[in-house]
């Protein structure tokens, strides 16, 4: 498929992979005193399983004994949704933390699993680019906010929206790493370059420890060529950062979010189920770092 792409679209790409492959083979940090590990699900291209794989991933970690909270720094809150929560009987979310109007803890509420925690989300939030735009410091707003949490959290999942906007600029300044949901059709490896620069940008600015967990293949389907080769190309020019884990396409999946519930509780022997524990089980093995972060990119000092 890359080959047949248009010559700069090539080009493009060419240069995103120069500028991946310099990436440390997946970790997070060694947070002896923090164990908290902030995790962001980012792609600027709408539809790829963001959320779907933020609210399972959440989900399988909290089952596997892992006090999690899930973050939902989008306005359409569609995580918030997934989880059956009823967003017109919020008192605040997510925005009332972020404009200094409630505490960390107060907007955290539970979900239907006991170590599954939730910053929901409602269309509100959509008004924070514009009302920050003369805040000092505005890219680190949920940074702090987060930094108030009382709550012990093992692993902070932030599900962001499909832009490269002040939202997704500071769940990406607020975490230790990234995961990069890649839909498995034609278009999936376009968008790239440009999330790459913008990482670039983040690392250098906002978040020098900024890492990537991973390239996670979502909606793959078995019986298409095409989805086994965006797999082939993406694990050809992004090596060991895509994991092990593919998401299938997977009726139950889709389903879901209707019902309110992770798929670990809406359908548990699906397929889509059996990856997303797959997913966490890697999530939960990736061995703290040693020492400190190796470069993410060619030319970092
Ligand atoms: N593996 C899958 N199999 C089948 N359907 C899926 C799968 N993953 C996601 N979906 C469905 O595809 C749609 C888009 O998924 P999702 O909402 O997770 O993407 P997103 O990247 O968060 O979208 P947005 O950019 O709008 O936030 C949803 O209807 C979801 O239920
Ligand atoms: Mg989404």
């Amino acid at each position: 498929m890359f080959f047949c792409m248009a010559k700069p679209t090539r080009w493009v790409l060419a240069f995103s992979v120069q500028m991946a492959l310099p990436f440390s083979k997946p970790y997070f940090y060694d947070r002896r005193t923090v164990m908290t590990q902030t995790l962001c699900i980012v792609n600027q291209k709408g539809g790829v399983g963001k959320t779907t794989t933020a609210v399972n991933l959440a989900a399988s970690l909290a089952v596997a004994n892992k006090k999690t909270l899930l973050v939902d720094c989008d306005p359409q809150a569609n995580a918030t949704t997934g989880l059956g929560i009823d967003k017109n009987s919020l008192k605040q979310t997510l925005y009332h933390g972020l404009i200094g109007q409630a505490s960390a803890d107060s907007i955290v509420i539970d979900s239907e699993i006991a170590l599954l925690k939730i910053i929901p989300s409602r269309v509100e939030l959509i008004g924070f680019d514009i009302e920050m735009l003369n805040t000092k410091e505005r890219e680190m707003t949920l940074k702090k906010l987060l930094s108030q949490l009382d709550g012990g959290f093992e692993y902070v999942i932030i599900d962001c929206p499909p832009s490269l906007s002040l939202l997704t600029v500071n769940a990406m300044a607020a975490a230790d790493a990234l995961l990069i949901p890649l839909q498995c059709e034609f278009y999936a490896l376009e968008g790239l370059s440009q999330l790459l620069q913008t990482i670039k940008h983040i690392k250098h600015s906002l978040n020098p420890s900024l890492n990537i967990a991973g390239i996670l293949l979502t909606m793959f389907d078995q019986r298409t060529n095409l989805s086994h080769q965006v797999a082939e190309n993406a694990r050809k020019y992004f090596k060991h950062l895509v994991f092990k884990t593919i998401v299938p396409r997977n009726v139950r999946l889709g389903e879901a979010p209707s019902f309110g519930k992770p798929i670990l509780l809406y359908d548990g022997a699906s397929n889509g189920a059996r990856s997303y524990r797959q997913l966490a089980k890697e999530v939960m093995g990736i061995k703290p770092a040693t020492k400190p972060a190796v470069k993410l990119f060619a030319g970092e000092r």
